[in-house]
């Protein structure tokens, strides 16, 4: 007996180490199929997804996801490409907004209107299309998967001098960026035709400011263009490399955000009263300090410090980004402004780079975004 078990030792450690290695090494290994064997029925089933399986990651490609199933007031749309947002890496890095597992993060995306459910009459299959999805605890409507399911009024055309790769770069960044100015600051929303609004000064420096700190963000690019088309002066704070790019979107002022001392300076002389940040706590508390008193200021990340706001006497709000899924006439509203002024070419999606490997690259950009390594872009993935 004794001399069976010293025997079968060996053979035991060997397979201990194995099922380590194994564990250890596990995205390296074919994943099992989420999906339960008795749906796996036919191939218009299943999709490509990069699912997370543990709440620390990382994203995962399979290729035999359920394909979502609509309801008749969804639309389906085949993503062409799909957006990289912070949020997708923090969710895990930080861990919070993972609700089950598995589960599908991605916010943005483009492509091809693929089903229409049956009380839904203002799109066609085959319609190109963008999608900004703000509905974080339903996994059908994240677009880190070869289809999304959508709300009709969350869905924009794309005007054919739009590529599906500059088309996955408008959801967040566009529904993030006029939800600051439009809801958050309350500068004057365009909700009809010919969907121009704001300030109606007609004289240049009659303008008021806009001051959006972190402004070569996607977001605060995109901010950017909505505050012209509102009729107001920007003032940015981003890297001095990325200058010609704001100016060319319609930046008046840059100024190098390593320098913050000389960004008050120039900022205070100009009496700015309406702000943004992107970026962060340390960042919103400059912008409360650069702004005037009394100033409204909307923050994306982190609400600037209590005391400099106190002292300020500077009202603070975040942006509300859900409104986009739970109100529909706010919906509709923003998606009718961003189409009006994306055929008109007078908005304009950012620069945007692919990571090559398709959906089984997103762990590899959101690395990439996580040690801040991109600067002024949105990062792509191609459906493939
Ligand atoms: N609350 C919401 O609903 C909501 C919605 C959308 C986004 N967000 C958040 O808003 C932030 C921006 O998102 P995004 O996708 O637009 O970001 P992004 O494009 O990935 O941001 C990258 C940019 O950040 C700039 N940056 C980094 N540190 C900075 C600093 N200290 N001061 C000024 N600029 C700085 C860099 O500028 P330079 O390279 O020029 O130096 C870089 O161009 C993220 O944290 C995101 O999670 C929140």
């Amino acid at each position: 007996m004794l001399s069976a078990i010293t025997l079968a030792f060996p053979f035991i450690i060997l397979v201990a180490v194995l099922l380590f290695y194994k564990w250890r090494f596990r995205s390296l290994f074919p994943v099992e199929s989420p999906i339960p064997k008795s749906v796996q029925s036919g191939p218009a089933q299943h999709a490509q997804a990069a699912i997370l399986r543990s709440k620390k990651g990382p994203y995962i490609l399979v290729h035999d996801y359920p394909r979502p199933r609509i309801s008749s007031k969804e639309i389906l749309i085949r993503n062409r490409a799909v957006g990289l947002n912070p949020i997708d890496w923090k969710c895990v890095t930080y861990g919070f907004g993972v609700h089950e597992l598995p589960w599908i993060s991605g916010r943005e995306s483009a492509g091809v209107v693929e089903e229409v459910g049956a009380d839904v009459n203002d799109f066609q299959i085959g319609e190109r299309v963008w999608v900004a999805s703000t509905n974080y605890r339903d996994n059908r409507t994240s677009t880190f998967q070869e289809y999304v399911a959508a709300l009709p009024f969350n869905v924009g055309r794309l005007p054919d001098w739009i590529s599906f790769e500059q088309g996955a770069t408008l959801g967040v960044a566009c529904v993030a960026a006029a939800g600051a100015l439009y809801d958050s600051l309350a500068i004057p929303w365009p909700t009809n035709p010919p969907y121009t609004c704001g300030f109606e000064a007609v004289v240049e420096q009659d303008r008021p400011w806009i001051l959006i700190w972190g402004a070569s963000s996607v977001t605060g690019m995109m901010a950017i263009q909505f505050a012209k088309l509102s009729n107001l002066r920007v003032f940015a704070v981003a890297g001095s490399h990325n200058s010609p790019d704001l100016y060319n979107l319609g930046a008046n002022v840059v100024v190098d955000r390593h320098k913050p001392e000389e960004v008050l300076e120039k900022a205070r002389n100009l009496r700015i009263e309406l702000g943004v940040d992107c970026i962060g706590k340390e960042t919103a508390t400059y912008a409360v300090r650069a702004l005037q008193p009394g100033s409204k200021l909307v923050y994306l990340v982190q609400r600037p410090d209590q005391d400099a706001l106190e002292q300020a006497g500077t009202e603070a709000t975040d942006v509300l980004i859900k409104r986009f899924h739970e109100d529909q006439t706010y919906g509709s509203n923003l998606v009718n402004f961003l189409s009006h002024h994306l055929f008109a070419q007078t908005l304009r999606p950012v620069k945007f780079e692919i990571v090559e490997g398709g959906l089984g690259a997103i762990e590899e950009g959101l690395q990439r975004l996580r040690d801040q390594a991109v600067s002024g872009k949105r990062l792509i993935v191609r459906v493939e």
